[in-house]
């Protein structure tokens, strides 16, 4: 993959110091995976076009005790992110069994010779306004401690020069910017809160602050959320996705500049690569988009066309420089295990090909919470497909989404009924099954029988 993305100006930083042993790798600032550079020879200090490429990921400890406890030792080496879910967990761990801070994560970097570290800011005011298992800490009104109490103590952590020479890949709030597209205003889907954070901006200014507060460091690399294809896939939302990005991008004193790229998938499902059908195919003379209900009226079936769309096309037209990537979490859209199809449906209706043929065995596209059936993705890896910075982990495989019923806590996570497998739905899945699997612990919580699932599902097979 070559391409290329204009000069970065990046007034008012600190200079950046080569060091004399790493003036080897200058190849890696264009982007391209070149394994002989792998590793020790990474540059981490130059500023890059992708900083996944020959990178060397941190492991999280914490994750891989809790995988090897749960009986999937063979996958307790990959990378998975670090998230920064509350004030707490900036010094104390985040829910369920992660125990590090992230002053403690960075300094395990370092120890483990490590280029790259995930890290997931996800805390802002009035969080997951169209759902409530992920309801966090902060008030829709309270932009100010999300500022002040959230990213600037982050900031010092990892502005610190001890880290200078590690990557620091920042996933940014997911969900929220694609939650005030989709669920608001005079949509069967909106939902009051998510007309709040609109209203209010404090969605927007969240995501704007963040990134040009951590964007400052030259080892930052900020990927905004865009949700995934079954969600901004529909021409109504894809676009005005890229476009509400592009606000967020310029507001607060963020630039575009301060942008590396677009999260797709985070925490979600849906599948890579659909290969048993295609949106444009046509069944008895009809396109099965607008026939087949599982695609509806979707333009993309699956995330790498989309991913690659969104980046190519719909962020260019926002204002985004061109060449920007997307970090794909393949963490959970695997779909393999014995139900996997091995051709396409039979060509008897739109539905009986597309759903004979589909990888994707969700009930409903928006189905989201702890899926039944589900499988470990693609494993991670850096620059797979042109556009594509990474495949990566970004939600830790056996953490919940959401508990099954209600569980009093602590971390300011609510019920969700989609998290509920008795549930028969609403106007965000079109009113169908939740799907999801019963007995779930509060999100971020270990969930070992959902662990289960993703390693006896998984595809590639481990
Ligand atoms: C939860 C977070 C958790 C994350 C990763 C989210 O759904 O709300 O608390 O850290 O998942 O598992």
């Amino acid at each position: 993959m070559s391409r290329t993305h204009p000069p970065r100006r990046r007034l008012g930083r600190r200079p950046v110091v080569i060091a004399g042993a790493f003036a080897g790798a200058c190849a890696l600032t264009m982007g391209t995976l070149s394994t002989a550079a792998a590793d020790e020879d990474v540059d981490t200090l130059a500023r890059v076009d992708n900083p996944y490429a020959g990178a060397q990921l941190y492991v999280n400890p914490d994750w891989s005790a809790a995988a090897t406890a749960g009986g999937g030792e063979v996958i307790a080496d990959q990378p998975t992110a670090v998230w920064l879910d509350s004030r707490a967990a900036i010094t104390g761990g985040s829910a369920g069994s992660n125990t590090m801070g992230l002053r403690e994560h960075l300094d395990e970097a370092l120890a483990q010779g490590a280029d790259a570290i995930q890290i997931v800011t996800y805390n802002l005011p009035g969080r997951d306004c169209a759902a409530l298992a992920s309801n966090g800490e902060l008030g829709p009104e309270e932009i100010d401690v999300y500022k002040t109490e959230f990213i600037d103590p982050i900031n010092e952590i990892v502005s610190d020069p001890a880290y200078a020479e590690l990557r620091i890949i920042n996933i940014v709030e997911i969900d929220s910017l694609p939650n005030l597209i989709t669920n608001v205003g005079g949509r069967e889907t909106a939902t009051p809160a998510c007309d709040e954070m609109l209203a209010n901006g404090n969605y927007v200014k969240g995501v704007g602050y963040n990134i040009a507060t951590l964007g400052d460091n030259e080892n930052v690399y900020n990927y905004i959320d865009i949700g995934h294809h079954g969600w901004i896939g529909w021409e109504d939302n894809f676009q005005a996705s890229a476009d509400l990005l592009f606000e967020a991008a310029n507001a607060e004193g963020a630039t575009p500049e301060d942008v590396a790229g677009f999260a797709a998938n985070t925490a979600n499902y849906s599948a890579l690569k659909e290969e048993n059908f295609a949106v444009d195919d046509v069944i008895g003379g009809q396109p099965i988009r607008g026939e087949s209900s599982w695609i509806d009226w979707n333009n993309y079936v699956d995330e790498l066309s989309f991913a690659q769309d969104f980046a190519s096309v719909a962020a260019p037209a926002a204002g985004f420089p061109e060449g920007l990537g997307v970090v794909i979490d393949t963490s959970r859209n695997g779909w393999g295990g014995p139900d996997r199809p091995t051709g396409p449906g039979p060509q008897t209706s739109a539905d009986e090909y597309v759903d004979g043929g589909r990888y994707d065995r969700r009930i409903h596209l928006g189905n989201w919470c702890n899926q039944e059936g589900a499988g470990l993705g693609e494993r991670p890896t850096a620059a797979p497909e042109p556009y594509i910075d990474a495949y990566s982990w970004i939600k830790p495989p056996g953490e919940s989404d959401g508990s099954s019923e209600e569980i009093p806590n602590d971390e300011g996570k609510g019920f969700d009924r989609m998290c509920d497998p008795t549930y028969e739905g609403n106007p965000r899945n079109q009113y169908n099954p939740s799907g999801a699997l019963g007995d779930a612990p509060i999100s971020g919580h270990w969930f070992q029988a959902q662990f289960e699932e993703l390693l006896a599902n998984a595809h590639p097979p481990l």
